[in-house]
């Protein structure tokens, strides 16, 4: 027979519930601190530490350029997918750790560029302001969209309408946002052009932007001051893909897998730790506490728990593997302190997959979590790589699984070996930029927070107190015996959790 069978149903995150604990006047919302550990950096170095505790998954459909920028931009991390040559992941990394909020990269033209094709640029580019440079890269003027009328100055050139480069205000490598905005501040320019010691021109600043990028005091950054930059590797390809990521600036890896119990995950942690000792190497995912033992002993620098609950994963359905998200994060968690107490180190864990609403992350954090990974959340957001469509009149992204065919294309992906499928395609309804969305999961949490009475993550671990609900229960906590649009009413629906 087989050697355990356990006869208690594991639990999902929905079935539990966090109780109130006393709110002080250091737990208020405004008081309550999301910061958190995300992985431990090699030989005692302290932590990769994030502002919130939202990092986004290692998916196609989910974790680009654009995701990577936003989260750490908001205090999170995306981790850019795997599932695409190595070249191609390292340059999206390295897109993340160049990009210098509100410093665009232009595209200039040369002075003898007729109007007539500077118009017609523009309207293909959808923008209209073209720094005017030398074949050395100098700058010699400026073209915005007052300099030029596309019919009227068909047969002037770029340099005969650009404002020179000696009526400019422009701004001098190296600087910083404020520094640009006080000199746009004091110039009548609407852009500002940022040269280096060889008047070459590197960057424009708008002054249309600069409101949107000055307030981010959640931002992370590196020591340079670089935003964050996360990436997923395999356990087939990451002789070769670990050098180019580290290469490309990279902070911390996630091994992504669905299955982390492996002696295939201690083979890259080692290589990882010889090769680049100071790189935080994230393992999972697991869902036991032999699990966890096993990628700490290997010398993961945390990890990453959830089999089977991920929107998109048919996992549990196709192989009858998995565990209810609630009940891994307890044991893993369990065994997480066992092992701080038998080591006096410190793990941190990310809770992955199925993870749908903040009430779920809420749960998740109160488990012991310290991080949550979503993939779902994000994928309805304009920063996911993908694009919108228009299905019944409703605007829609399409969000799949790294193990459904569609990712499976690439052969070197997460279960690019596998002959079945483990995920499936479909859409989420598109949720709007990810400022707007966040906000109110970020509100949602801290008012989680407060009212436990845990003034950051570290005391809601320590004092969370949890209890599992029934199912009338979880009914009595939905609105009920009231007529909801949507019902009786014929009015628009309104829909919960989704
Ligand atoms: P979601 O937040 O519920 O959408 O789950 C995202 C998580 O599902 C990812 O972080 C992965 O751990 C997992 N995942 C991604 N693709 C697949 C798949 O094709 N099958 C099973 N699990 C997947």
């Amino acid at each position: 027979m087989a050697r355990t069978v356990l006869t208690e149903p594991s639990r999902a995150i929905a079935e539990f519930r966090l109780l109130p604990g006393l709110t002080r006047p250091d737990t208020t919302i405004d008081r309550v601190s999301l910061a958190t550990r995300l992985a431990a950096r090699p030989d005692g170095r302290g932590w990769v530490s994030l502002n919130i505790p939202l990092v986004a998954a290692a998916m196609q459909a989910v974790s680009g350029v654009a995701m990577g920028i936003a989260l750490a931009r908001h205090g999170g991390v995306a981790f850019v997918y795997a599932s695409q040559p190595v070249a191609a992941q390292a340059e999206m990394v390295r897109r993340i750790k160049h990009h210098k909020a509100g410093f665009v990269q232009p595209l200039t033209v040369a002075p003898d560029l007729p109007i007539a094709q500077v118009a017609e640029l523009a309207a293909a580019k959808g923008f209209s302001t073209f720094p005017v440079v030398d074949d050395q890269g100098r700058l010699l003027g400026l073209l915005t969209r007052l300099d030029y009328a596309p019919a009227r100055h068909a047969h002037l050139t770029a340099r005969d309408r650009m404002i020179p480069r000696d009526r400019l205000v422009v701004g001098r490598e190296p600087l910083t946002l404020r520094q640009a905005n006080d000199l746009l501040m004091d110039s009548h320019q609407s852009v500002l052009p940022i040269v280096d010691a060889e008047e070459r021109l590197r960057d424009l600043v708008f002054r249309k932007d600069i409101e949107n990028h000055l307030d981010h005091p959640d931002e992370v950054v590196d020591e340079r001051k670089r935003l964050l930059a996360a990436a997923a590797i395999n356990t087939r390809d990451y002789r070769e893909r670990l050098p180019a990521l580290v290469e490309a600036g990279v902070d911390v890896v996630a091994i992504d897998s669905s299955d982390g119990h492996s002696c295939f995950q201690a083979d890259t942690l080692a290589f990882a730790r010889q090769a680049f000792p100071s790189l935080p190497v994230i393992g999972g995912n697991i869902v036991t506490a032999e699990g966890f033992r096993f990628l700490a002993e290997a010398g993961a620098a945390g990890v990453k728990i959830g089999m089977g609950g991920g929107s998109i994963c048919i996992t549990q359905e196709q192989k009858g593997t998995g565990r209810g998200l609630g009940t891994a994060i307890l044991e893993v968690a369990a065994a997480r302190d066992e092992w701080q107490r038998r080591t006096g180190a410190y793990l941190p864990l990310i809770a992955d997959g199925g993870i749908v609403t903040a009430k779920d992350m809420v749960i998740a954090l109160a488990l012991g979590a310290d991080a949550v990974m979503l993939g779902r959340y994000f994928a309805r957001f304009e920063e996911s790589p993908t694009e919108k469509v228009l299905i019944n009149n409703r605007v829609m992204k399409p969000y799949w699984g790294e193990g459904s065919p569609r990712a499976r294309a690439w052969q070197g992906a997460r279960y690019g070996q596998a002959a079945f499928a483990e995920g499936v395609e479909g859409y989420v309804e598109y949720a709007g930029p990810l400022r707007d969305n966040l906000a109110e999961t970020l509100a949602i949490l801290r008012s989680a927070l407060c009212s436990a009475g845990a003034h950051d993550l570290d005391e809601l671990h320590r004092e969370a107190v949890l209890e599992v609900v029934s199912a009338l229960s979880i009914r009595e906590g939905q609105p009920h015996d009231i007529h909801l649009p949507g019902t009786a009413t014929g009015l628009a629906a309104k829909t919960w959790g989704v």
